[in-house]
């Protein structure tokens, strides 16, 4: 089991799963109805997540234009907080098809807010990917239309996820456990 920080670290997906799926996710968004893509990253958990999809979806024969847009969920801690709009994006997304990549849905509230926003600005359709589904924890009404794995019911580190800012470099997605 991988030590991290003194913490040991349970391997939940590990790095070549998570490449293997991200290869299969691009082929089933190629073959979509979306066309002239402008992918949206969600900041922060998203990034290695959205790096990795946007090069597999290149393999896929795609060339997205790629858009960064940073939304705060949590107050303190683990507890969903008020959504915030921290920073936008640069680009016009009306007439847009647009696909927005997150690290996890979760209660839906991340994502349902920048879909909204994004449908308000006139984009013409606006897809979700999420690595990660924690179907349980939903309470928005909102579903992805590309998911790389469905996600127990516990918290998550790795593979850009934090914990305090911590283990966002992990290149697996793992569950700390306790004290090595
Ligand atoms: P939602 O708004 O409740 O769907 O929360 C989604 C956001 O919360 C994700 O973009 C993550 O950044 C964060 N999040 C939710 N669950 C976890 C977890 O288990 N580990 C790390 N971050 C999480
Ligand atoms: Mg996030």
């Amino acid at each position: 089991m991988p030590i991290v920080r003194n913490k040991k670290i349970e391997v939940l997906f590990s790095a070549a799963e998570i490449a293997t799926r991200n290869h299969s996710l691009a082929e089933e968004i190629a073959l979509s109805d979306l066309s002239n893509l402008l992918v949206i990253s969600i900041l922060k958990g998203s990034f290695v997540f959205a790096a990795d999809l946007i090069r597999a979806l290149h393999d896929a024969g795609l060339a997205p234009e790629v858009e960064f847009i940073s939304i705060s969920s949590y107050g303190v801690g683990t507890t969903a907080g008020d959504i915030k709009l921290l920073r936008d994006v640069d680009t016009d997304v009306k007439g847009r098809d647009i696909l927005l990549i997150d690290d996890i849905l979760e209660s839906g509230n991340t994502l349902r807010f920048t879909r909204d926003l994004m449908v308000q600005r006139g984009a013409r359709k606006v897809a979700v990917a999420v690595l990660l589904d924690k179907r349980m924890r939903r309470k928005s009404e909102i579903e992805a239309e590309f998911v790389g794995f469905s996600c127990p019911d516990k918290f998550v580190v790795g593979y850009g996820m934090d914990v305090g800012h911590a283990f966002r470099e992990l290149p697996f997605v793992g569950v700390v456990t306790g004290d090595a």
